[in-house]
């Protein structure tokens, strides 16, 4: 069976936290295992935003990198690439700023909220605009089938897939495409011919699915027809013509339920994360100064495990038992909080502990890094081309 392309990408803002563990990257350890996948670092993206202070994008994206390779996505698996060695990508959103309708992007709803969002910062321009159409050009140009994001861009996606629709009907014909499908429709003889043409205005016309699967099967079974001839009869079904461009697929990634320092969602604009790579000490020093039951003021107060953050910590770090010793404790005044940490700390420790070790090896010698990305890059890029082949064919931008 055809395996499912996944791509993803990822803006280089600084170093990920276990919220980013928890949701997105656990989530790309397990797709690379079933999958072929395209995973980059969107640093171009990071511009959009941070035009005007684009100094410390290059580290953040080798810390990044670092970062998900700490996290185990595995480039012998995975190909990891960073978006501006590739430059197609640039190619491929000029090309369909061509045919970009303005009104498409103008209501894409983080073009406004991001805008009331970053108030202090001037988003009236092009590149911002233009942000989910570079998204688009990041998707489409690897032909993705699936792409996994959070609930925030699942917008962007359906913009993708409009746009292929809009591109491959608009480029996806060869001169005279009408003409030569009519010639191959002739050449499955009068019966068939006959049935095709009902088929096809049922699914046309009504938008008969089962016509539409019905005629595809016939032509499936039909020996004597050429490839061309079978894709421009599947394209005339379809009313697609040539296919150049893929409607991609979105995956939801669930949203990270990762509980940061305060109990508020782990994020870094709450200055509540603790750091993939964060130092044991460090680790110890935030959990313990972490707040806790507020009204269990004494040692000897019993508290609500309801009530307190370091809870919701057990929840991910804390088998049953301890669970058990945790809230019993808390609500008998059996423990103190110092006691009740514990085990929240040993438990990050030991989910960073492997990914300490991997990032070692990196922090060791830069140039494993290096090569990685100067694979993948060479990886991706030949993807690219292939494609920007096509859709340069495609618009009469060959010269032959
Ligand atoms: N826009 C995404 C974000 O801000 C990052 C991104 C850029 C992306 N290009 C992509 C994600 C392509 C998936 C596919 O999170
Ligand atoms: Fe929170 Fe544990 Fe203290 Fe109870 S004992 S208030 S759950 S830290």
């Amino acid at each position: 069976m055809y395996a499912e392309r996944v791509l993803s990408g990822m803006r280089p803002t600084g170093a990920l936290h276990l919220g980013h563990y928890h949701g997105v990257l656990k989530n790309w350890v397990r797709l690379q295992h079933e999958h072929p996948c395209l995973f980059f670092v969107a640093d171009w993206h990071a511009l959009t935003t941070h035009y005007d202070n684009p100094q410390g994008i290059e580290q953040a994206s080798w810390d990044m990198v670092i970062d998900w390779l700490a996290a185990g996505v595995d480039p012998n698996q995975a190909t990891l690439f960073i978006q501006s060695r590739v430059p197609e990508h640039a190619e491929l959103h000029l090309l369909m700023s061509m045919m970009t309708p303005l009104g498409w992007l103008e209501r894409v709803p983080t073009y406004k909220d991001q805008q009331e969002k970053l108030a202090g910062k001037d988003l009236t321009t092009y590149g911002f605009l233009g942000y989910p159409l570079l998204m688009s050009a990041d998707i489409l140009i690897y032909r993705a089938d699936k792409v996994p994001v959070g609930e925030d861009q699942i917008p962007h996606v359906e913009f993708t897939r409009e746009l292929a629709r809009r591109f491959n009907h608009m480029y996806g014909r060869e001169p005279g495409f009408e003409d030569k499908a009519r010639e191959a429709v002739k050449k499955l003889g009068s019966k068939k011919a006959r049935l095709y043409d009902e088929l096809r205005t049922r699914y046309q016309q009504a938008g008969d699915k089962e016509a539409l699967e019905q005629a595809k099967a016939m032509l499936g079974d039909i020996q004597h027809l050429s490839a061309v001839d079978r894709e421009r009869l599947f394209g005339f079904l379809e009313g697609t013509g040539k296919m150049i461009l893929v409607e991609p697929g979105y995956l939801l990634t669930p949203e990270s339920k990762m509980p940061g320092l305060d109990g508020q969602k782990m994020s870094k604009s709450y200055n509540n994360t603790i750091t993939l790579r964060e130092s044991e000490a460090s680790v110890a020093k935030k959990i313990k100064s972490m707040p806790t039951d507020t009204q269990r003021k004494l040692r000897t107060d019993p508290g609500d495990p309801a009530r307190c953050p370091v809870w919701q910590l057990h929840q991910v770090y804390s088998d049953e038992n301890t669970r058990a010793w945790a809230s019993q404790g808390c609500k008998t005044a059996g423990i103190g909080c110092v006691e009740c940490k514990q085990p929240v700390i040993d438990g990050i420790l030991k989910e960073q502990a492997p990914m300490r070790e991997r990032a070692q090896v990196y922090l060791d010698d830069p140039t494993l890094v290096k090569n990685i990305i100067a694979d993948g890059c060479e990886k991706a890029r030949e993807l690219a081309r292939e494609t920007m082949r096509d859709v340069r064919e495609s618009m009469g931008l060959e010269y032959h």
